[in-house]
């Protein structure tokens, strides 16, 4: 889906789909180099993450595994807790292996915060965190974000992943979304 196939509803553009690319070509590399000579094992967070973890695994030069999470927050009420239900739980055992969590978005920074405490509690040999997005202005948790692509502003985002309602994850580009969609 692109920009114009849903023009009205969005508000603008934040990033189209070739600064997205740009931008992980360059996180690829990087990645290579840190780990070089070692097999990372790549962790997406279904089901946002599954665009930035296609894109990502291909702009990596080097072999890479991949395995999934799903997760979800106990309910509105509660999600200041910071505990996240695990939906779906790896594939694999971890223990003494590099593990790179990959998300869309960081936003209050919870759902990470509570996996990398999770995760780290397996004993890999090391754990670190890729995400293509990030609110500085919406965290409450303070995560180490190792890999970044963009911080945004705090406004209603969709596309490349990122959804309304379930919709919209198959935008190409980055968008706010048109306060008549929410409303
Ligand atoms: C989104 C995103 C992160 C989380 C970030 O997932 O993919 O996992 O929210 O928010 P936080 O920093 O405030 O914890 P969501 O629960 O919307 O599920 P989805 O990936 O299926 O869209």
């Amino acid at each position: 889906m692109d920009s114009a196939d849903v023009r009205d509803d969005l508000d603008h553009v934040l990033y189209t789909e070739a600064q997205i690319m740009a931008r992980l070509r360059e996180i690829g590399a990087q990645i290579d180099a840190d780990y070089a000579g070692r097999e990372l094992l790549l962790v997406g967070v279904l089901n946002g993450a599954v665009m930035v973890m296609s894109d990502l695994a291909r702009a990596m030069r080097s072999h890479m595994q991949m395995d999934w999470m799903a997760v979800s927050s106990y309910g509105a009420a509660t999600k200041s807790s910071g505990v996240v239900r695990i939906l779906k739980d790896l594939s694999c055992d971890i223990r003494g292996r590099d593990v790179l969590i990959v998300e869309d978005i960081v936003d209050t920074g919870l759902t990470l915060n509570y996996l990398l405490d999770n995760l780290r509690g397996r004993e890999p040999a090391s754990v670190e965190i890729m995400a293509m997005f990030r609110k500085p202005d919406a965290l409450r948790v303070d995560v180490p974000v190792k890999y970044l692509g963009f911080d945004i502003p705090p406004e209603f985002v969709v596309g490349y992943g990122l959804d309304y309602a379930q919709r919209y994850r198959n935008l190409r580009d980055v968008a706010t979304l048109a306060p008549h969609v929410y409303n």
